[in-house]
């Protein structure tokens, strides 16, 4: 698929992930732009993840100068560009008939990783083949139960894989109000009946379906079908006692989403985790905990240099990733930020979302007279407001 010259020209207006979000809300139904912007229940944790970024106060030192400083750093093992990988997010099919390989095209153009979900869109094999020549990282759910799971590690080494996630708060699925209200569940029902029902919001956005119909593109799970359906995740989730087989079946390197607490933490690096994610699921899961940014301090000071902490929930700036490093992440992941591009302006937009952050955490990084991401630390905070 080629790309659109009108989305590469309207991607490079986008100025901020804010304005993404607003194009994206302006170019899919509302129903699709709110399965991806809506959160669990009151949406509380997901506001607090928000907050949390925005009350972190920088010490300031003026008149450094440490010239252009360098993003770089290594990822479980791995040299990348700067310290992001895209978050693994179902269905990005629903956003963009471009969906998962094109997130992967551009990730491994800004020289980030990107974790891929099992319920995507695409195939794993297909994000494979046509995600580009960058590090993949695979999010296993335990799709078709533990068999299903086994088959799909697998699948995911064969396809050349480099890490595998496993997600661990999604023992249910969260309960996203805002998508009972708009009477849509996903995988989304294309039947004509269905359609029919929802042809008055889809109207309003004919470019959505126009899309949709071009690329005979039908939003469903690519990796369901024999491998089992949605319900199979919940039917058998996955417990800390599966992460011992996992590590055996698994040569690459694992990292374990979805902790909250330095105790998990622990637990999870005891049972061979090479990288933990600080993660309440971008608030989708459960609603009433903690912003993650208010959770990693603790869970970095537990893991110490045994694992490396990433941290995920509410990033939508550069520097919001050099928030989440000066308190202790080695990376961040971004979830909404990419699916907002994709949204705006497929392929080419999520290529603007990765450079946006990119820049700003450049431009944050040389603010904070800081040559290196190594120098983000909390000496750089000003908790009080007042200095130092
Ligand atoms: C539409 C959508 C689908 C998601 N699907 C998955 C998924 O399949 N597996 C998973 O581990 N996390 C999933 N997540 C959670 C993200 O991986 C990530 O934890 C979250 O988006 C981070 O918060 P942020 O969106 O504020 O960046 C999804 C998030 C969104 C927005």
């Amino acid at each position: 698929m080629a790309m659109s010259r009108r989305e590469t020209s309207s991607a490079a207006r986008l100025v901020s992930i804010e304005d993404a979000r607003r194009r994206a809300r302006r170019r899919v139904p509302l129903p699709v732009f709110d399965v991806a912007d809506g959160a669990a229940e009151a949406e509380v944790t997901a506001r607090r993840n928000l907050a949390a970024f925005a009350d972190v106060r920088w010490y300031h030192r003026a008149a450094t100068a440490a010239g252009a400083p360098d993003t770089g750093t290594t990822l479980l093992g791995r040299r990348v560009a700067f310290p992001l990988v895209t978050a693994p997010c179902g269905l990005a099919g629903a956003f963009h008939p471009a969906a998962e390989p094109a997130v992967a095209r551009a990730a491994a153009r800004a020289g980030v990783p990107a974790a891929i979900s099992t319920c995507s869109s695409a195939s794993l094999e297909e994000v494979g083949a046509r995600g580009g020549d960058g590090g993949k990282w695979f999010q296993l759910y335990f799709l078709g139960g533990r068999d299903g799971a086994e088959s799909l590690i697998d699948r995911a080494a064969g396809a050349g894989y480099e890490a595998l996630v496993v997600t661990v708060d999604t023992p249910v699925s969260g309960h996203r109000e805002r998508d009972g209200a708009h009477g849509v569940s996903l995988p989304m029902d294309l039947s004509p009946a269905n359609l029919a029902r929802l042809a008055p919001v889809v109207a309003r956005r004919p470019g959505w379906l126009w899309r949709l119909a071009r690329d005979r593109h039908s939003i469903e799970m690519g990796n369901a079908g024999a491998a089992g359906d949605i319900a199979s995740i919940f039917a058998e989730p996955p417990t800390w006692a599966d992460l011992g087989w996992i590590r055996e079946r698994w040569n690459g390197p694992l990292v374990v989403k979805g902790l909250m607490t330095p105790a998990d933490a622990r637990r999870a690096v005891d049972a061979g985790a090479d990288a933990v994610v600080v993660s309440n699921h971008g608030g989708r899961q459960l609603d009433g905990l903690p912003a993650s940014l208010e959770a990693l301090p603790a869970v970095v000071e537990a893991v110490g240099d045994r694992a490396e902490v990433l941290l995920d929930g509410g990033v939508r700036r550069g520097s919001d990733i050099a928030k989440a490093l000066a308190l202790g992440a080695r990376a961040v992941l971004a979830g909404r930020a990419h699916l907002y591009g994709l949204a705006a302006a497929g392929e080419p937009g999520v290529d603007r979302v990765l450079e946006l952050l990119a820049g700003e955490l450049r431009r944050t990084m040389t603010l904070l007279g800081c040559a290196s991401v190594a120098d983000l630390g909390p000496h750089l905070l000003d908790p009080s407001g007042e200095g130092r």
